[in-house]
């Protein structure tokens, strides 16, 4: 599967950005450092070519300083790296955050003269962009939709939305299992307390390790048939099950999540959500920045600036046309790269928000390094862990 256009690796000149403007839509995105920035989504921010697009300094300096970085490193940043105590850094990151700090000297190769950075935009951005808004506006799909086309979606996106994807009458039965296990005082001999994690989960969601018992076992859930494919196709291996949970946002309670990638390598974990009510805005649903997933150093400028701009620093969330909110209806899957950038909102209605996770890896090391289960039930007795553990390992097939 072909990586969209934009993250492919080319240099890219002012002149590849007026050429794209030429070509269609230009986009006017001003960076909240341009102005203090006051908590409020500004604008739907797609304009017509004539109108100049502008980068602001930071962000123009930090798209720069990739630029140059990439081009060349100098001594002091491996001097920087090796007492970085940052395990994601490579050098390219150290190069950068030097760069757009403005901690680099003038005899430095990848020095970056502030007052000539460029106020165009490079052509990388101008496609991230677009990307963005078209994976707004497309990557819901509906039986009738094609695997490739779903597969082209989910590469270029991070996350495609599968409208139907899971068969209604299992997903009653699911709905009605889960009911039992949050309300009764006990389901299949598990009682709910043993199983819930309060404090597992980011911003008080609460997280319920699943029992190994029909229907939560159920082939037709573990493996949804149009999403199995899709995740072997997309990790280019036969995905192996992480863990099975619910996670419950509580009415009036959780809060906003800051926005976050789950894990930081893409293509290696990815997350199939099945909500087991319809989620409605005050509900809190789950806001997408598509496009910004698989860019750990990246070897464009373009995926450095978004990766370290748009999504570490979370200014995808500030602009209209790079992210959305997700509502999704009784049946609908949701399958994104782990790695995108995404935030839980905040439950302000007066009914839970149930979603079942299923986490899916590319492989064994993989999962030991994420190792998920390893703040499992921190409140809990050793044997309410050692129980939930037993779990886990029987949706893993490790016993
Ligand atoms: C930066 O660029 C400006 C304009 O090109 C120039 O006048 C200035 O001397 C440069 N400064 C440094 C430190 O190179
Ligand atoms: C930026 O400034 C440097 C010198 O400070 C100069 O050599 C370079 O050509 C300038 N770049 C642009 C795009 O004007
Ligand atoms: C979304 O897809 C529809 C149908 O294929 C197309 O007409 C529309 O232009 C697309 N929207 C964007 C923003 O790409
Ligand atoms: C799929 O296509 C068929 C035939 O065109 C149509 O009858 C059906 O409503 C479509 N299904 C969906 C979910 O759009
Ligand atoms: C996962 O974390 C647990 C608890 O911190 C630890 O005991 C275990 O060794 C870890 N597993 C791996 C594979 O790192």
């Amino acid at each position: 599967m072909p990586e969209p256009r934009w993250r492919r690796g080319h240099t890219v000149a002012a002149v590849g950005a007026l050429v794209a403007l030429a070509a269609g839509v230009a986009i006017q995105l001003r960076p909240p450092t341009e102005e203090p920035y006051d908590g409020s989504v500004k604008m739907i921010d797609l304009y017509d070519a004539r109108k100049p697009w502008r980068l602001g300094a930071k962000l123009g300096l930090l798209s720069e300083c990739a630029e140059a970085c990439l081009a060349g490193t100098d001594p002091t940043d491996v001097e920087m790296l090796k007492s970085s105590t940052s395990g994601t850094f490579d050098i390219v990151d150290v190069c950068v955050v030097r760069c757009s700090n403005g901690l680099k000297s003038k005899g430095e190769i990848s020095y970056v003269n502030r007052s000539n950075v460029s106020d165009l935009p490079p052509e990388g951005l101008v496609e991230y962009a677009q990307c963005a808004a078209r994976c707004q506006q497309n990557s819901t799909f509906d039986a009738n939709a094609t695997d490739e086309e779903v597969q082209a979606a989910l590469t270029r996106c991070g996350v495609v939305h599968l409208r139907g994807a899971l068969e209604p009458q299992l997903l009653q039965v699911v709905r009605s299992a889960w009911a039992e296990l949050r309300t009764g005082g006990s389901f299949s001999g598990f009682k709910p307390e043993d199983l819930l994690d309060g404090s597992h989960v980011r911003a008080k969601r609460d997280e319920v390790w699943l029992p190994f018992v029909e229907p939560f076992n159920n082939p037709g859930l573990l493996s949804i048939s149009r999403v199995s494919s899709l995740l072997s196709e997309y990790l280019g291996a036969k995905p192996l099950l992480d863990h099975v949970t619910v996670i419950s946002a509580a009415p009036g309670r959780v809060q906003e999540q800051v926005l976050h990638g789950d894990v930081i390598r893409g293509r290696s974990h990815i997350e199939v959500h099945v909500p087991l009510e319809p989620v409605s805005q005050e509900m809190g649903p789950t806001r997408f920045c598509p496009c910004t997933q698989n860019l750990l150093h990246h070897d464009t400028a373009a995926g450095r600036t978004v990766y370290r701009h748009f999504g570490l620093q979370r200014h995808c969330s500030i602009w209209k046309n790079l992210f959305y909110d997700f509502l999704p209806v009784l049946g609908d899957v949701t399958v994104y790269d782990s790695s995108v950038f995404h935030a839980g909102l905040a439950n302000t209605a007066t009914t839970e928000r149930p979603v079942l996770c299923l986490a899916y890896v590319a492989s064994k090391e993989l999962l030991s390094e994420r190792n998920y289960t390893s703040g499992i039930l921190q409140s809990k007795s050793a044997e309410a862990r050692e129980l939930a553990m037993r779990e886990v390992r029987k949706f893993r097939g490790e016993n």
